[in-house]
């Protein structure tokens, strides 16, 4: 078992494969050119697993892929099997962004993927494209849709904005409750990546636009997960990450993995260590001894609920959300 010093079990890993991605969302990259790191620093999937496999074997339960987009990387089907294989009763999950599912959801579920988190941010195309700045929403329906028919368990994840997509809160939601997808909105976390002036909406205002709809339920929390969940009288499910209220760090059990092999034991927090030379070399034991030191180090509180919102120069695309 993975122990803090705050008493949290770590059992949840988050593997980025990478941190490039085919969109450009307004909440998550810069405007401006930036430089991808380059790709003789990023693992190998063989190096991925071998981090991976020491860290199932210190007590990881839950593995979910994220990038940047993960299906920007060939044979992911392979690296999810390699998982699968070593130990067939992890719970394995991914988020993307679902552009390149349609062509691949079949290959994923059969290598042993179960469930996925993907964007819907608006259903309107305009909107859709001004938001990711690409024409992005007829492969991401069509994405979705390959899912579900295939078998997968999908929850959607949206960011409400002011004067973007603000007015398709219950479009958004009635789209998922008619497919038995899980829908998840999420304020906005300010970052110093985002460069545009955006105005993220909050869980008060989203309750209210919902609730002139329909009567829901306050839930709570369930287990782990960083959502506050609702229900509606006829049983539907929803949920709401707030990040600018709650303050989930109390019951983490999260640390990440980026795709140079930085271990980062919180969201919002610059220190972490490397694995990339230990997986390198081979080195198992010193693998582990990262892992522990980096789940020693895991702070109490992440840096951007106490305010920080300015200082943590790392990216939601980096790090995988
Ligand atoms: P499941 O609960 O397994 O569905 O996954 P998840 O909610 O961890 O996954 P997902 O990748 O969909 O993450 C949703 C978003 O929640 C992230 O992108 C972040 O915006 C937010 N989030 C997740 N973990 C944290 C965290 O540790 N701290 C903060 N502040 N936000 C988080
Ligand atoms: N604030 C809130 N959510 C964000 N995501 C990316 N950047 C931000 C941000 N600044 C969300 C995406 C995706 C998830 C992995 O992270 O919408 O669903
Ligand atoms: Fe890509 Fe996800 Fe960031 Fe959008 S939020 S740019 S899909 S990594």
């Amino acid at each position: 078992m993975l122990i803090d010093s705050y008493g949290r079990t770590v059992d949840y890993l988050r593997v980025s494969v990478t941190e490039r991605c085919n969109f450009r969302c307004q909440y998550c990259m810069p405007e401006k050119p930036f430089s991808w790191v380059p790709k003789e620093n990023l693992l190998s999937f063989e190096e991925l697993f071998e981090f991976i496999k020491v860290s199932i074997d210190e007590g990881i339960k839950k593995i979910r892929i994220t990038g940047g987009e993960p299906l920007l990387r060939e044979d992911l089907d392979t690296f999810i099997k390699m998982i699968y294989d070593y130990k067939n009763d992890i719970d394995l999950a991914m988020t993307t962004n679902a552009f390149l599912l349609k062509g691949s959801a079949k290959k994923l579920y059969d290598a042993g993927l179960r469930r996925l988190n993907v964007s819907i941010d608006s259903l309107k195309p305009e909107i859709a494209e001004a938001i990711a700045k690409k024409d992005v929403l007829p492969n991401v329906l069509a994405g979705i849709e390959e899912a579900l028919r295939v078998g997968f368990k999908v929850k959607v994840n949206m960011v409400p904005m002011k004067g973007m997509n603000e007015g398709e809160v219950l479009d958004v939601l009635e789209y998922c409750k008619d497919r038995g997808m899980v829908v998840r909105f999420i304020e906005y976390m300010e970052n110093v990546h985002a460069e545009v002036d955006i105005k993220g909406m909050q869980s008060p205002e989203l309750l209210s636009i919902i609730g002139s709809r329909y009567r829901y339920e306050d839930e709570g929390f369930d287990g782990h997960s960083p959502s506050h969940y609702y229900k509606l009288e006829d049983g539907y499910e929803f949920g709401i990450i707030e990040p600018h209220k709650d303050d989930f760090c109390t019951k983490c059990n999260r640390i990440r993995l980026t795709a140079e092999g930085n271990l980062i034991p919180c969201l919002y927090f610059d220190e972490a260590m490397s694995i990339r030379d230990a997986v390198r070399r081979g080195d198992i034991k010193e693998a582990a001894l990262v892992l522990k030191e980096v789940i020693r180090t895991k702070p109490e509180k992440n840096r951007w609920s106490e305010g920080d919102t300015e200082q943590s120069n790392r990216a939601f695309y980096e790090t995988g959300g």
